[in-house]
């Protein structure tokens, strides 16, 4: 029995830092490079995790050798990997991921493996997801699959996360959304999804009005600005509020998004009050970003302690 299971891609990110972003045609004189464990799905558990939650993730991996470090560097950070499929039919994702000297960066993602994660290999795991208190999956899967992770979810009224990322609109599929409790995304995503342009806040309050009346999302949504923090608004009465995030020294974004979310789940699963879960997990990703990388720069509880013993 596990708190919280992240349906959840896997990527081995590949990281190139460089001083500006290449244009096409052009070859460029890169700074550094680090390999790291990334995807949107287990950045997220891998967060929660180090935060002292209990986690375990469903999601498959290649036979191959990305596939084994992958696996093992779930198990080195405490989560449950009874439910990571391994198949030989392709290889573990990839993510090319180019980050400029503003720490902004643009990702490329070889999804392979985790395509192959099924509607039906979900449904081997309900027994998992029935004993869990909060499901969190996002796009970097077949969209049946997250469908169906939801669905079974909610039969067994646990409460769900669906972060709509990397946002995929082409397939959009209105079962997404019946199941899901929180929605959350970016600004890209948020654009994407209301099809409305975001220039200032207030278009960011509009467009999330848009999607709450044209989705069905039970409790809230939440809209990650980056240095412009996270705007709220509760599905059921509309109410909304605006957590500006603290300045930080930006090193790295990579990742800042999935560590909000993983961070959400893990105070939502200890605290009622929704603005303290956003402040706090606000908080939590303004400190991957002052560093390189994607899991690599995610604090655990015990070293955010000793930081603040400093
Ligand atoms: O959100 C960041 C993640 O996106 C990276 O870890 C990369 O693997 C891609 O999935
Ligand atoms: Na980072």
């Amino acid at each position: 029995m596990t708190d919280i299971i992240f349906v959840a891609s896997c990527n081995v990110d590949l990281i190139s830092y460089v001083d500006k972003m290449p244009v096409i045609g052009e070859t460029l004189m890169g700074k550094e490079f680090k390999i790291g464990f990334g995807g949107k799905g287990a950045n997220k558990a891998i967060a929660c995790s180090r935060l002292g939650s209990n986690c375990s993730v469903i999601s498959k991996l290649g036979d191959d050798i990305f596939g084994k470090n992958y696996l093992e560097n779930l198990k080195k950070n405490n989560i449950n990997t009874e439910k990571v499929f391994i198949t030989n039919k392709a290889a573990t994702g990839v993510a090319p991921i180019c980050v400029d000297k503003n720490g902004d960066n643009s990702i490329i993602v070889i999804l392979g493996a985790n395509l192959l994660l099924s509607p039906e290999d979900i449904e081997t795991c309900e027994e998992s997801i029935k004993n869990s208190r909060i499901l969190v999956t996002n796009l970097e899967i077949p969209i049946e699959t997250v469908i169906k992770s939801l669905e079974i979810a909610k039969k067994h009224k646990i409460t769900t996360i669906l972060n709509f990322a990397p946002a995929s609109v082409d397939q959009l599929n209105e079962k997404l959304f019946i199941n899901t409790d929180y929605l959350i995304l970016n600004e890209i995503e948020i654009e994407q999804l209301s099809k409305l342009e975001i220039k200032s806040n207030n278009d960011v309050k509009m467009a999330s009005f848009s999607i709450l009346e044209n989705h069905h999302i039970k409790l809230g949504l939440i809209v990650t600005l980056g240095e412009k923090g996270v705007f709220f608004v509760n599905a059921k009465d509309k109410s909304c509020f605006h957590v500006p995030c603290q300045k930080v020294k930006v090193v790295d974004t990579s990742g800042a998004g999935d560590a909000f979310v993983g961070a959400f789940v893990h105070y939502l699963n200890q605290t009622d009050s929704i603005k303290l879960v956003i402040e706090k997990a606000s908080a939590y990703a303004g400190l991957t970003v002052q560093s390189h990388g994607t899991q690599s720069s995610y604090p655990t509880i015990a070293e955010i302690n000793e930081k603040l013993k400093l």
